[in-house]
């Protein structure tokens, strides 16, 4: 049996990696802070202490990290994926990055002869929870179709968008129309309960209508209940915007929402909502127009 290492078990990696060893592959996990990888070996996941160990041992290895310096360390180190996997093995990093950082690491990997996919996800840790996630893939199509039943253990739409940095960017033009619906609906809320909408009926409405995107539906529970503990935080967002923005000023692409919806999201974390859900955006409008509940 193919064996697959896993770096990084936080909100999204623990419920994704999880789905991998109940499906029954032999799976070796390491994460950089302990404690995280006692819920996987309950599982029957094997725990490394370093990433060399489960670059050295594994056919497809597996991270989905925080950002680009994140993924630096853990693919380019000396001690990282690719100085120790073994040639004709793949590596796959799910995370959100940019193209630029991606793109080195495809260098790297092809002169250690390591195959490298990029597969960033839709969806959140309820998604991964329930192997629904959308997974964007790029990179070589021989190793997409070998690693297929793999993705399809963790989500149920999978896409192979080209040979480079496709998924990479189609990662950062679906969470910008993302955290822009947060900026919208957080607006249109603020509105609505200015105009005495009721708050539970304005949204189920909001959710029924024309603009009731998948996001809108998924948020529906957070909005409802007001209940912003993080899926994806205000920060993690920023990053994402912070992103796209360098991505496209590289090729002069101007996105004025893009950089505005940006601006909102430093003003969340100055006022200290940086660790909260992004959709929190609403109560800091409801602050600003004088209405904090
Ligand atoms: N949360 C979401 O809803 C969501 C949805 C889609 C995509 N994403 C993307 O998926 C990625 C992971 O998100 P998440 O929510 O799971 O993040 P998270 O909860 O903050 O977890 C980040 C993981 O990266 C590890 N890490 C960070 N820096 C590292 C380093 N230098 N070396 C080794 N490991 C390192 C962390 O290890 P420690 O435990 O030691 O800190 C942790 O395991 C991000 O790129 C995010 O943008 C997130």
């Amino acid at each position: 049996m193919k064996k697959i290492g896993w770096i990084g078990l936080g909100k999204m990696g623990e419920p994704m990696a999880k789905k991998i060893v109940q499906a029954g592959y032999s799976l070796t996990v390491y994460n950089r802070s302990a404690g995280k990888a006692d819920e996987l070996k309950s599982e029957g996941a094997f725990v490394a202490n370093d990433i060399k160990s489960v670059a050295e041992n594994s056919d497809f290895i597996i991270s989905m990290i925080s950002d680009d310096a994140a993924l630096n360390t853990v693919a380019m180190g000396p001690d990282g994926v690719l100085q120790n996997a073994k040639p004709g093995s793949t590596f796959i990093d799910m995370s959100t990055v940019s193209p630029v950082a991606s793109a080195a690491i495809a260098e790297t990997a092809a002169a250690a002869r390591i195959s490298y996919l990029r597969a960033p996800v839709n969806g959140t840790v309820m998604q991964a929870e329930a192997s629904t996630l959308v997974i964007l893939i790029s990179g070589p199509k021989e190793s997409f179709d070998a690693c297929e039943e793999i993705f399809r253990k963790m989500g149920d739409k999978i896409f192979y968008t080209g040979p480079d940095e496709q998924a990479r960017y189609l990662k950062l033009c679906i969470n910008m129309m993302v955290g822009i619906s947060s900026a919208m609906m957080g607006e249109a809320l603020v509105l609505g309960e200015s105009g005495g909408l009721d708050w539970e009926q304005m949204i189920e409405i909001i959710k029924n209508s024309a603009v009731g995107s998948p996001v809108i539906h998924y948020k529906e529970k957070t909005l409802k209940e007001r209940n912003f503990t993080p899926a994806f935080t205000v920060r993690q967002l920023a990053k994402d915007f912070d992103l796209m923005l360098d991505t496209g000023r590289q090729s002069e692409i101007p996105m004025p929402i893009t950089s505005h919806v940006r601006q909102n999201l430093s003003t969340m974390i100055a006022t200290g909502r940086g660790d909260q859900d992004f959709f929190a955006y609403v109560e800091m409008l409801e602050e600003l127009a004088g209405m904090k509940k």
